[in-house]
């Protein structure tokens, strides 16, 4: 199940109209699709295209995405430390972040900007297979993979070619470590309170 965490609060949300209600608040759109209805999510990425075709029709349509693919991560990925890296710092893209996970799992880190241009309470939210997500063009946030390494999602573009991260050029992100990084993490004594200390980078000793 999704999982918003607080960390700064000391708060966790995971009731699913809880949710989307939180990240409603920050306009972020979360949606809980029937992730059941694949036969397997080992299936093509074709299959799993055609098999969500009217949910990607209807997002298309709503918020003018031209394309979708299905991105498809897992440890043997050649260049994995290298693509995480990429998206483990705070970040914006110049388009939605709209991702809907087939399989495996992921945690967002939203630093979200008040009406006044200040920020407000940082947040993590924990996706996982049924979970759509659509983060919006501008916003802070960055990107870590579970302990598992595995993720599979439909992304949708406006400009496929464009999917560039614009870093802020903070260190925020190593204060906040996604709490799903699980048991070995925090045995290696990473799991600090938030805001004290540097949380240890998701890299290829894992
Ligand atoms: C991205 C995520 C992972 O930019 O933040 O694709
Ligand atoms: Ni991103």
């Amino acid at each position: 199940m999704a999982k918003i965490t607080i960390a700064d609060e000391q708060r966790e949300i995971t009731e699913v109209e809880a949710i989307a209600a939180y990240l409603g608040g920050h306009g972020i759109v979360y949606e809980q699709w029937n992730s059941g209805r694949l036969d397997s999510p080992d299936a093509t990425s074709e299959e799993i295209l055609a098999e969500y075709a009217p949910e990607i029709d209807a997002l298309k349509e709503a918020g003018g995405y031209v394309t979708a693919d299905v991105i498809n991560v897992h440890p043997e990925t050649p260049g994995l430390d290298a693509m995480l890296e990429k998206f483990n710092k705070e970040h914006t893209h110049s388009e939605d972040e709209v991702r809907y996970i087939v399989k495996g799992r992921g945690t967002f880190h939203i630093r979200p900007k008040n009406e006044d241009g200040s920020f407000g309470t940082i947040f993590a939210i924990e996706m996982e297979a049924g979970d759509l997500i659509n983060v919006p063009a501008g916003t802070h946030h960055w990107f870590d993979l579970c302990s598992e390494r595995t993720i599979r999602a439909i992304r949708l573009f406006l400009d496929p070619s464009g999917w560039t991260p614009h870093y802020t050029g903070t260190d925020i992100h190593e204060r906040y470590a996604p709490v799903c990084w699980g048991p070995a993490y925090i045995a290696a004594g990473g799991l600090r309170p938030a805001g004290e200390g540097v949380g240890i980078q998701l890299n290829s000793t894992n």
